[in-house]
């Protein structure tokens, strides 16, 4: 074959190819384009590269250049035909697909209201210097009372009013053996866990779970949770707590919240009180708070001569609801999500 019939065989298979795979409309016309002419056994790509051979050998080379670029013409119109079919690549965007319609909204997580709380809680407490400590909910009588200065016969050690673990020794008589743990029942325990591995001075929070039997009610359940503050240093008085407490609650609920302290009794504060906060015209208790107590320290290996340093405890769920307008705890853990996404 002469050089200049190849060549132009060559052109007719280059524009016959490209048109038809261009024209393919469905998968099976574009198959059959495929086969046709780049099939392995008897595509007509194939075919004409066997003609080479009888093209004059000076002229070889200009005939192989010219094959070259007529296969890889054709080979590109094979990949663009199949993407076309296929759906991919521009040209062959899903009809059914609208771009107008509003998209699918993903569902992403929620933080939930008592976590959101414990993170601003541990913010305004943070800039007041207070710095945040975690303790163990399962936890050892010496840490929830023994070093809290809590006798063996104080009712708040009683079985009925704690959670105390079945892997653990039984029996009231037996609530001292090393092996007795319980659900801890206030977060004072980081207290003591604190003051046994550092020295003043001290400005600490906790924030966490705390178990006691209680029947759920509208504002009573079995596990809630507690801020706990604590510092030490010396010459620290009341007036330091009760500013520390109104500076808190001034940041957490807006406005300038006035504090009132009620005498009370903890065994681990002397003086103690009540805590109660002036919101929308009433009083709320919010919590318990106090000077350390002598025995505390002495409990950690502090000199209470030495220090002195005042501690609080204040109902998360509390602060939660009041500032949220929440009038049930039971919903803040039912675990609806119409709920709690409101917050
Ligand atoms: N632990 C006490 C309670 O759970 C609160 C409290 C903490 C009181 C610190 C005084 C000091 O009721």
């Amino acid at each position: 074959m002469s050089l200049q019939n190849f060549l132009s065989a060559l052109d007719s298979l280059q524009s016959e190819a490209i048109a038809t795979l261009d024209a393919a409309s469905d998968a099976e016309a574009f198959e059959a384009a495929r086969v046709k002419y780049v099939g392995q056994k008897k595509g007509a790509l194939k075919d004409i590269q066997k003609q080479m051979g009888s093209v004059a050998a000076d002229d070889r080379k200009s005939a192989g250049m010219r094959l070259n670029e007529v296969k890889q013409a054709i080979e590109k119109a094979v990949a663009e035909a199949q993407s076309r079919i296929s759906g991919g690549g521009e040209s062959g965007a899903d009809p059914t697909f609208d771009p107008t319609l509003p998209g699918v909204r993903p569902t992403i997580g929620h933080v939930h209201p008592i976590t959101q709380t414990i993170t601003h809680l541990t913010e305004i407490m943070g800039r007041m210097g207070f710095e945040a400590a975690e303790g163990p909910e399962v936890e050892d009588p010496h840490h929830n009372f023994v070093a809290l200065n809590i006798p063996e016969d104080h009712p708040a050690r009683d079985p009925l009013d704690n959670f105390y673990l079945a892997t653990a020794a039984t029996g009231a008589e037996k609530q001292n053996v090393e092996g007795t743990r319980l659900l801890r029942s206030q977060t004072s325990t980081v207290q003591i866990r604190v003051m046994a591995n550092r020295k003043p001075p001290i400005r600490v929070i906790s924030l966490g779970r705390v178990y006691r039997p209680d029947d759920p009610d509208a504002t009573h359940f079995p596990m809630f949770h507690q801020m706990e503050g604590l510092l030490v240093d010396t010459h620290v008085t009341m007036a330091n707590l009760k500013t520390v407490l109104r500076v808190f609650a001034t940041n957490y609920l807006g406005g300038d919240v006035e504090i009132r302290f009620r005498p009370s009794f903890f065994p681990f504060t002397e003086p103690s009180v009540e805590v109660d906060f002036l919101w929308d015209g009433n009083w709320i208790e919010f919590g318990g708070a106090g000077m350390v107590d002598p025995n505390v320290f002495r409990a950690v290996g502090y000199d209470p001569e030495e220090v002195s340093g005042f501690a609080f405890g204040l109902g998360v769920e509390r602060l939660c609801m009041r500032r949220h307008g929440i009038k049930d705890i039971r919903d803040l853990y039912s675990g609806d999500m119409r709920f709690l996404s409101q917050f």
